[in-house]
This record gives structure tokens, C-alpha cells and sequence, in this order.
């Protein structure tokens, strides 16, 4: 029955969803959660809660009844007990209760932030939620001022002004569980790093026992826009233990996450930036070696613009432009298939594509005299504004390009962490004399690494070995996420990833 019910349900909020503006329905957060999502929460749910023998169930912001249907589909009749849902719009609740009607959820069509808590005798011990996301300046200040209020008194929580309108339901809904009872929230993971998320943060880890945190990742495309920066924040309803550890899981499924870690809350109290979790490693210092020592780590250079300085051997040759003002560059990773790049006999890497920036040694009246084609080009590059560019203007020469010898090791600096090998960021060996743009980290090997590698040519390959042997996690530990999977990693966070094993080389 629950199978017709749940496809009764998805084409009714596929009607109701259309008759409403998109401006309506960001206006009061109005996004169903998808039934695939909505099943594996209640999954996780029932995990969690191991064998009970009766589930009260409460959704404050039921809309149709995603979750309300899900719970029916996941647990066992003989495990439902009570079941409310509260919905404050009656053009989504009342369809949603006759849908229902037949089924024993007590369907409210009131504000929930309005509401009355119920007695400590008839809460409930499991709460499932994806709250309205209302930005606070749709929150009238009337409203938001009683807001304050009411979940001051609820959850001992003041909220800041600045937060939305599910920061508000997730700490009032605190006076809607029963003792040792599970919540799981489906919120906007922001709460986790900005300023006005401080007093949820506080909420998890001082009033409750926070569980587990999984965040999606931003390009998993199961799951519709509005979820992208989703987070699912799982919590039991006690007094935290002392030493009690919290999940954080990220990518994939909750069931099947790609990273996942155990991070004690002391730890949490102490950062800001919950977003760094499951990828950083907990102890913020690390005492052992770490890249830093070893290599002097820079980001490649910034031409001023690329198209221009950066030409093929064939334009080169083409505009008939003098050799001697270029030096080979590597291309940008994604033309680069191999790991290893040899140079050919002028020390040109050995690639399909083969490109060279423009650098050349002489100022403007010795080009201008010897070197009539360069000229043209650089008359040309004048003529597109390009040396008013700010990297350009700020240079002694407009043309010429910063000192970034070639280095024997670079390190993609963008990665994505759905590659198939798993494996973000890529360390290529650089047998070649080509430097490299902005694209690139490069590792120039400090004096004593710079010696050992000068007296052991086996040793370059062995390190290039290691470096490609770190472990995703103690890389993407050290970066930051970016929209869409992407992960950056600057110099310094390079250089904070433990060398340990590539140390024991230069030994
Ligand atoms: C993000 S939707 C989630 C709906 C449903 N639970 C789901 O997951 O598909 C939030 C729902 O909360 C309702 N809502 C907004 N403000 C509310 C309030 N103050 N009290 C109760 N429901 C509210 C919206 O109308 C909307 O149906």
C-alpha cells in the first residue's frame, strides 16, 4: 500500500509544486526532498535507533509527507506509534492529509514556531526534518524577535539575527523530544563555517550528542539544486559524554560515504570550520616532517594572459618570432597524460603539445632594432590593452615574465575528488626545462634535498614515487572544497602534508 501511497504523493507534489512561482516557494522553503534521499535517511534512522519498541514519529515541516512516507516504507507496523506532522501551508497540507488520511498521522496545519511542546510524556524519539530554508531577511523582525525568544526558552540557544529559519526549527524542535530520542536534519551545511551558525554548533555540542555529520558532495547530481550544499546532521537527544567522538562523512551516499572520519568534539569546539571535516586530519599540529621542510613550494606563474605569452611551436614559428625570447612551459595538466615528462635534447618536454612563454631578455629599443616580427607582436599585444593589465603594468617590462625556474617536481594545484583513481591532485616528475603557469605548484628542493638529489639521480624518481604515494586524504586534509567537487591546494597547504615517508629517503 505504501508503494501506491508514495506514487500518489510524488505526482501530488508535482502538481502542487507547479501551481506555486518559484518566488513563492523560495519564499517559504518549499523544496521536497527526493524519495531516494528520504528512504535512506529513514534507513540510517532505523540503525540507529536499533530495536525499539515503538517509534513516535514528528516531522515539523511535513510538506507532502516525503519522510512521513518514507518512515512507513522503512519500519515494521508493529514498531509505529504516534505520528504528527506540522504543516503551515494549507495549499501542501491539506491534499497531504487526506492523502494520509486513512494511515493515523495526525496532520496539524498550524506555524510549528507557533506551536505548543508537548509534555515530557507524549514527545517523541524520532524527529525527521528538511526544514523551510527561509534567509533571515524574509523573516519579518516582529516574528524573528518572538523566534528568538521562543527558542531561547526551548533550547537555552540565542540565534543570531542572521540565521535562517531552520536554525530556528532545529534548536525549538529540541522541546519536542523525548529523552535519548534521535533527530536527523536535512540543512544547508553553511551553519558548519559562518558566524551566524555559532549557537547551532554550540546546540550540538553542549545540549545533545551530536552523531554524525554527512555532507554531499557539491557535484553529485542525484539529488536536485537545492540540495547541493545539503548536509544531514544526526542527533540523539542526552548529555554528550566526555571523549565522545562525532562522525563526519563526506561524498556518496550516508550509507557509502567516500571519506569518513571520527573527530573528537573537543576538537570541534576548538574550529570554526566544521566544512574541513571528515578531509582534515583532527590534531591540528603535526609534529613530523612535513613538505615544507623539504621543498621551497611556489605557485607557477602568472603570465598577465596566457593566449598571448603562451604560443605553439607552430606560431612561433609562423610569425617567424625569435626563438631565443621564448622558454618552454608545461602545458596545463589536462594536456599532460603521462606522470613523467622528458625533456628532448634542448630540454623541451616531450609532449603532443608543445608550448613556450614568451620572456624575452632584451628591452623595447633592442627589439625594436633586431627583432622586427617581435616587435609586431608586441605592437599587436599594445594594441589589445594587454600591457595595461594589471600583472603586466606592475612589471619593470610589460613582456617579461617572473623568475620560476624550471622545478624537478609540480603538483597540479586543482583537483577533482570523483577522478576515477581517486587520487585529487597528481605530482609530476619534470624531467625537462620547462617552467610552469599558476596551474601548477612547483617544488624546488631545498639545499641539503637539492645536494642528495644532485649526487643520486635514483633518488628523483624514488621521491616522485612517494610524493604520488600520500594518501588522498592527507592531501585534501590540507586543501579547501570548492563548488563542484573541485579541491585547490595553495603552496603553504602543500607544505603542511607530512613528508614522513618521503624524509626516510634523503636518510
Ligand atoms: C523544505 S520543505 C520540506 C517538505 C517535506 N518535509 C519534504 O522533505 O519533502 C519545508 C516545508 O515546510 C513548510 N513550512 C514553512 N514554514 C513552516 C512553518 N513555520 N511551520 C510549518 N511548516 C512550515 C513549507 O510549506 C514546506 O512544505
Amino acid at each position: 500500500m505504501i508503494v501506491k501511497l508514495e506514487s500518489e504523493r510524488l505526482a501530488l507534489q508535482g502538481r502542487l509544486d507547479v501551481q506555486k512561482s518559484a518566488n513563492e516557494r523560495n519564499r517559504m522553503g518549499q523544496f521536497a526532498t527526493p524519495t531516494v534521499l528520504a528512504v535512506e535517511m529513514l534507513r540510517c534512522a532505523k540503525a540507529l535507533l536499533g530495536d525499539r519498541e515503538c517509534v513516535h514519529f514528528m516531522d515539523p515541516a511535513i510538506g507532502t509527507g516525503s519522510f512521513y512516507s518514507a518512515f512507513l516504507n522503512v519500519f515494521p507496523d508493529s514498531f509505529i506509534g504516534s505520528t504528527v506532522g506540522y504543516e503551515v501551508d494549507p495549499h501542501y497540507g491539506r491534499p497531504a492529509a487526506r492523502l494520509w488520511s486513512s494511515t493515523g498521522l495526525d496532520m496539524r496545519l498550524e506555524d510549528f514556531t507557533q506551536a505548543k511542546a508537548p509534555d515530557p510524556s507524549s514527545r517523541f524519539n524520532l524527529l525527521i526534518c528538511n526544514p523551510p530554508y527561509v534567509r533571515h531577511h524574509h523573516i519579518a523582525s516582529g516574528w524573528k524577535k518572538q523566534l528568538q525568544e521562543r527558542t531561547l526558552i526551548a533550547s537555552g540557544m540565542e540565534i543570531n539575527g542572521l540565521a535562517g529559519l531552520y536554525c530556528y526549527f532545529l534548536c525549538l524542535s529540541h522541546a519536542w523530544m523525548s529523552r535519548g530520542g534521535l533527530a536527523g536534519w536535512l540543512i544547508p551545511s553553511e551553519f558548519m563555517d559562518v558566524n551566524y551558525g555559532r549557537a547551532v554548533k554550540r546546540y550540538l555540542l553542549d545540549k545533545v550528542t551530536l552523531l554524525h555529520i554527512h555532507r554531499f558532495a557539491p557535484n553529485d547530481v542525484q539529488f536536485n539544486d537545492a540540495l547541493v550544499s545539503s548536509a544531514v546532521v544526526w542527533l540523539r537527544n542526552d548529555i554528550p559524554k566526555a571523549g565522545h567522538e562525532v562522525r563526519f562523512t563526506y561524498g556518496g551516499t550516508m550509507e557509502r560515504p567516500v571519506l569518513d572520519r571520527l573527530v573528537p568534539s573537543d576538537i570541534l569546539c576548538e574550529n570554526s570550520k566544521w566544512t574541513h571535516y571528515p578531509m582534515k586530519k583532527n590534531h591540528g599540529a603535526n609534529n613530523g616532517p612535513v613538505l615544507g621542510d623539504i621543498f621551497r613550494i611556489k605557485r607557477g606563474l602568472v603570465t598577465g594572459n596566457n593566449d598571448y605569452f603562451i604560443l605553439s611551436d607552430r606560431e612561433i614559428a609562423q610569425r617567424e618570432l625569435p626563438m631565443e625570447a621564448f622558454r618552454p612551459i608545461l602545458p596545463s595538466p589536462r594536456y599532460v597524460p603521462v606522470d613523467e615528462i622528458q625533456g628532448d635534447r634542448k630540454g623541451n618536454p616531450m609532449l603532443e603539445r608543445r608550448l613556450f612563454l614568451l620572456d624575452p631578455p632584451w628591452n623595447e629599443d633592442e627589439i625594436m632594432e633586431r627583432y622586427p616580427s617581435l616587435w609586431v607582436y608586441l605592437e599587436e599585444g599594445r594594441a589589445q590593452g594587454i600591457n595595461d593589465r594589471y600583472t603586466c603594468r606592475h612589471r619593470k617590462l610589460w613582456y617579461t615574465q617572473e623568475i620560476r625556474p624550471p622545478a624537478p617536481f609540480v603538483c597540479t594545484y586543482l583537483g577533482r575528488s570523483d577522478r576515477k583513481n581517486g587520487r585529487p591532485f597528481r605530482f609530476i616528475l619534470n624531467n625537462s626545462e620547462a617552467t610552469a603557469a599558476n596551474v601548477y605548484l612547483m617544488l624546488y628542493p631545498k639545499e641539503s634535498a637539492r645536494c642528495a638529489l644532485q649526487d643520486n639521480p635514483v633518488l628523483k624518481r624514488q621521491v616522485w614515487q612517494m610524493l604520488n604515494k600520500i594518501s588522498p586524504q592527507a592531501m585534501l586534509g590540507e586543501g579547501r572544497v570548492y563548488g563542484g567537487g573541485l579541491h585547490k591546494l595553495e603552496p603553504r597547504e602543500l607544505g603542511n602534508v607530512s613528508a614522513r615517508a618521503v624524509v626516510g629517503l634523503f636518510d
